[in-house]
């Protein structure tokens, strides 16, 4: 019996982060990418390759109780949800139902430029604006708000001279790649718990 453990992705956008954990993940198996955009890269690519994926943006639920998402995570029993550049709000009863099982990437250092409205190449321009000498990458639980709850890891990025939001998002993303399969893979193997709010990780 495969013990490797079962990995939802949710995307919106390109979708890089899910191609490079699909591709190389060790411990874990992506069983199913959702979106609620038909036409974004990550859904070419589930296409492609023979990922299972779902188009799910049905505004009928209120938002805090949202029965689609619910009943085709049921049927794929995931244990583990990758947030990796989804736009939309994880509704409530998702999140209580799998608590401590949903992580979200972020391209800053949370909680400095997080929170509705930051997302993707607007988080490095309001990097570049404020002239920081450093950005980075987040990696957390999700709670209700957007960007936050229980940081697993981070790392710092230099914000060069040089720098516009592009040249510093293709770092970041360089970042983001190497450090969300290193926390999947940690978590798939049972190494990152969380206790009263605190992660703890086994290295
Ligand atoms: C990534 O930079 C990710 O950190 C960011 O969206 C991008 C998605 O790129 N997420 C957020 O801004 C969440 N607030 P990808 O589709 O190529 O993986």
């Amino acid at each position: 019996m495969e013990n490797k453990k079962r990995i939802v992705v949710f995307a919106s956008g390109s979708g890089t982060n899910f191609i490079n954990i699909n591709e190389n993940i060790i411990n874990g198996r992506v069983v199913l990418l959702i979106s609620n955009n038909p036409k974004c890269g990550a859904i070419d690519y589930a296409k492609k390759n023979d990922v299972d994926y779902q188009v799910i943006n049905d505004f009928r639920y209120p938002k805090d109780k949202n029965k689609e998402y619910e009943t085709v995570l049921n049927d794929y029993q995931p244990d583990v949800i990758l947030l990796a550049g989804f736009m939309k709000k994880i509704p409530n009863n998702i999140i209580q139902l799998y608590k401590n099982k949903i992580i979200n990437i972020h391209p800053s250092l949370l909680p400095k430029y997080g929170g509705q409205g930051y997302y993707g190449i607007k988080v490095h321009e309001a990097v570049i604006e404020s002239k920081d000498s450093v950005t980075g990458v987040t990696i957390h639980f999700i709670d209700n708000e957007y960007d936050r709850g229980p940081i697993i890891m981070q790392t710092e990025v230099p914000v060069n001279d040089f720098d516009d939001a592009n040249t510093l998002s293709k770092r970041v993303l360089e970042m983001e790649y190497k450090l969300y399969l290193k926390v999947v893979e940690l978590f798939c193997s049972n190494k990152i718990q969380i206790e009263k709010d605190k992660v703890i990780i086994n290295e």
